[in-house]
């Protein structure tokens, strides 16, 4: 297997306090995680099983089920509860939260993942959205802009120079898709316009980017773009490796 990308964030092996004023956001390298497979699955809930399950890869498989057992020791830590006993639902597109009695309804949270690593971001009674990509070389990069970029952005990636298209494409991809994921619709929702009126911003004249977010541009690592979006005010950020409690 590959080395693992270096995590360009200080690690913080436990959770400081997050603050309603506040957002976490942590990235951890999921082939860092040691173990079997058999009993990660097992730390997971029948429905996450599943999931992992139907992934035909084994390395997607094993780090699907890294990147739940993270995110159940992630939500658990911030909760004093064991991993073990949390419980989600899913919004009617496939957004996470949490069904837990008490504060643990309050804590909003979201992930991603992409290559080998996840993100994970989290903040008090407040929705958010993260995207995480490896930037990989992409050949139609402008057929997709056209499709999923407002024109000003797609006119914006013409003019970047060669060597950093790529890179610049990504950083504006994972804006739509954080934004998206902190509403917790699907990507079809940004979409341009001039296709359906119901886009969030038919008619405004502005980019998606432009309008009441908080979109906030990460580089969690070398060779990966991402991006984290509230969907309700301007909370102070901080970013954090997480070192795994089941790292060899
Ligand atoms: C979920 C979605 C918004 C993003 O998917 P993605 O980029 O493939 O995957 P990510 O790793 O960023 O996010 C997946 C996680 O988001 C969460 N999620 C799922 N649906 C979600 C939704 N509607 N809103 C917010 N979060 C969601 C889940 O926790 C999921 O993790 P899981 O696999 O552990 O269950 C998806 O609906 C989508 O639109 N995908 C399109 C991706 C695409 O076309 N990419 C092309 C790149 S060029």
């Amino acid at each position: 297997m590959p080395t693992a990308p270096e995590i360009l964030w200080p690690p913080c092996p436990v959770p400081p306090r997050l603050s309603v004023g506040e957002a976490h956001g942590w990235c951890a390298a999921l082939d860092r995680v040691g173990g079997e497979l058999a009993d990660l699955l097992g730390s997971l809930s029948d429905d996450e099983r599943t999931r992992a399950q139907r992934l035909h890869f084994p390395v997607n498989r094993r780090r699907y089920a890294v990147a739940r057992s993270l995110l159940r020791e992630i939500l658990a830590c911030y909760l004093g509860v064991r991993p073990v006993d949390l419980r989600f639902a899913y919004g009617p597109n496939g957004k996470p939260e949490l069904r837990e009695p008490g504060a643990g309804r309050d804590l909003q949270f979201n992930l991603s993942h992409s290559g080998a690593l996840a993100l994970f971001a989290l903040a008090w009674r407040r929705p958010v959205g993260v995207d995480l990509e490896e930037i990989r070389p992409i050949e139609n990069i402008d057929t997709i802009a056209a499709r999923y970029f407002v024109p000003a952005e797609a006119e914006l990636l013409q003019q970047i120079e060669p060597g950093r298209r790529c890179e610049t494409f990504y950083q504006l991809w994972t804006q739509h898709e954080a934004r998206v994921k902190a509403r917790g619709t699907h990507l079809d929702d940004t979409l341009p316009a001039s296709s359906d009126s119901r886009r969030p911003w038919a008619g405004s004249g502005q980019p998606f980017a432009e309008q009441a977010w908080h979109v906030i541009l990460l580089q969690p690592a070398v060779g990966y773009a991402a991006a984290v979006a509230f969907a309700e005010g301007d909370p102070r950020l901080h970013v954090y490796e997480w070192v795994p409690k089941t790292a060899p």
